[in-house]
């Protein structure tokens, strides 16, 4: 062999050795488990042959319990980019295989350095969590490696989009990390989160609860409302980000890639003109309106197993994308509560960092009355997506289907906080309250009978129970025919397309938290 020859042979078994991570067996415990490896996820993630690898020969520096003799090429984290429906994203991924994929100083400073990389090149950084979290035995500089990690992740908060998939361990302080990006997306049963598991709550609380049920996927897409998506398994889930990513722009002085459409824009739809119910106390679902309106009836829910009363999501109109958020009459009467409250806010927020137009579909009675409510703070949870839709520049188009009543009427993107386009459906009901509350407090002791109360209610109906006054005043722009609406939309979005607004300079706002 000529003296070239080894040189690159040398380079080729270190190379494989780092492809191998933690070697066969650990390999195949995880696909055991129902687990890929890293490596096997990047390739479902990226478009094929695009993955570049940096940082692939890096190792611990760990002299403490022996390490010294144990170093495994990559060191637990697998760190690169490449592309996604042809758009360029970095990506790590957590080698479990390898020390249980844990946080060393090596391996925190190949996800720092990507970051620091994602963010002067303005691409999506993803990160595939699978890790039993701090590297023990590397103490302190495991934490510090976390949060330079954190530091990196609020520093490219609103100006690239972050997104993290849970695909096996989370725990502790690592939690952190994922929370503080835009989405994280959760598989089922091989995935869970939390500050602290089973064992120390019992110590302290005495709470007996198992891992899946205290942080697996389901307990935080419904139950805390950690999660936005879940996956069914490990394919699914790295299909799912692409499809995620599809309605993203890469960065915050971007636009969403444009999907074209042969969805006829002036397609109208009979199915809308019966969709809402003549009795405004009947529910119906708000997404059979979403899915029949927008491109291809298709709607990328987010979050669809919290918070229910109200929907979130992304979908496109003429091929642009767009977010919307949507009261859900077929869930607590579409009421906002806190959850409601806190998820609508969170979602209009990103997309206005993100230069994504919002939609919002209102058919709300108020917010939901009660201690727990008040208690738990309603009032600054409420605020928070009053402040987020106000503070949104992005092009905002509104639809009232149905009921707008008190506050909700306000927050939902009313034309008084900047909403650009206020379109309303004949069916519409704005008003201070619903009739009956109104008519307890206008007429208190003066009705005596049935027949005045019916006829103080129709009375009231007619003048509120329609949205003719708010038309007459200029703050419903446009009553539209249900099954209009596709095209309305369009329109309204293509018209402000070239909106430009913006907020008065200051370092930050102060949104209620
Ligand atoms: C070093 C670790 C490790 C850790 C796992 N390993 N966790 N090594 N530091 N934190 C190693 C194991 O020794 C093992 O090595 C390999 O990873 C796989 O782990 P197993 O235990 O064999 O796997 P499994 O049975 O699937 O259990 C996975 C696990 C468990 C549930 C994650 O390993 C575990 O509980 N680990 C400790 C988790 C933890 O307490 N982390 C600290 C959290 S606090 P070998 O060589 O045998 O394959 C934290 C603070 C962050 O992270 C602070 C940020 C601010």
């Amino acid at each position: 062999m000529s003296e070239l020859e080894k040189k690159f042979k040398e380079f080729e078994k270190r190379s494989a050795e780092a492809d191998l991570g933690g070697g066969v067996e650990r390999i195949e415990k995880q696909h055991e488990g129902g687990k890929k490896t890293a490596r096997e996820r990047l390739s479902d993630l990226l478009d094929p042959g695009t993955f570049v690898e940096i940082d692939k020969l890096v190792t611990h520096r760990c002299a403490q319990f022996g390490m010294e003799k144990t170093k495994i090429p990559s060191d637990g984290v697998i760190t690169g980019y490449g592309k996604i429906d042809g758009r360029l994203v970095y990506v790590f991924a957590q080698d479990f295989t390898t020390f249980g994929g844990t946080l060393s100083r090596a391996n925190a400073d190949k996800i720092v350095k990507l970051q620091k990389m994602a963010l002067k090149m303005g691409a999506p950084l993803l990160g595939l969590n699978d890790s039993g979290g701090a590297r023990i035995q590397e103490g302190v500089q495991s934490l510090a490696g976390y949060a330079d990690i954190f530091q990196l992740n609020v520093k490219a908060s609103g100006v690239i989009p972050q997104i993290s998939a849970i695909m096996g361990p989370c725990a502790g302080g690592a939690v952190y990390s994922p929370a503080l990006t835009d989405f994280i997306m959760m598989v089922r049963d091989t995935s869970y989160m939390f500050v602290t598991g089973p064992d120390v709550i019992k110590t302290v609380t005495h709470e007996e609860v198992t891992k899946e049920d205290l942080g697996g996927a389901m307990a935080h897409n419904s139950k805390s409302g950690v999660a936005h998506l879940m996956a069914e398994d490990d394919v699914q889930a790295m299909m799912l980000l692409r499809d995620l990513l599809s309605f993203i722009p890469s960065n915050n002085m971007e636009e969403a890639p444009v999907v074209p459409t042969m969805d006829p824009l002036d397609r109208e739809s009979e199915l809308l003109q019966n969709l809402i119910p003549a009795d405004p106390n009947k529910p119906y679902d708000i997404k059979e309106l979403i899915t029949e309106v927008v491109d291809e009836k298709n709607f990328l829910e987010i979050q669809p197993h919290y918070a229910q009363n109200i929907v979130i999501g992304f979908a496109r109109f003429n091929g642009r994308s767009v977010g919307i958020v949507a009261n859900q009459p077929a869930h607590l009467a579409g009421v906002l509560d806190i959850d409601s409250s806190v998820k609508g806010a969170r979602f209009v927020r990103f997309c206005d960092a993100f230069n994504i137009p919002i939609v919002t579909f209102v058919d709300v009675p108020g917010f939901l009355p009660g201690m727990l409510q008040e208690f738990g703070g309603i009032i600054k949870h409420g605020a928070k997506l009053l402040y987020a839709f106000a503070e949104a520049t992005v092009p905002k188009i509104t639809v009232i289907t149905r009921k707008a009543y008190g506050g909700a009427y306000d927050v939902m993107a009313s034309k008084h906080i900047g909403a650009d386009v206020n379109y309303a459906f004949p069916t519409a009901e704005i008003a201070v309250m619903g009739a009956d509350g109104a008519i307890n407090i206008l007429y208190r002791n003066k009705i005596k009978t049935n027949e005045d109360r019916e006829k103080a209610i129709k009375e009231y109906k007619d003048t509120f129970a329609n949205p003719y006054k708010a038309a007459e005043l200029g703050y419903v722009d446009e009553i539209i025919l249900p099954k209009d609406t596709r095209l309305k939309l369009i329109q309204a979005l293509d018209m402000t397309k070239t909106k430009s607004d913006g907020n008065p300079p200051k370092k930050h706002g102060n949104i209620p938290l």
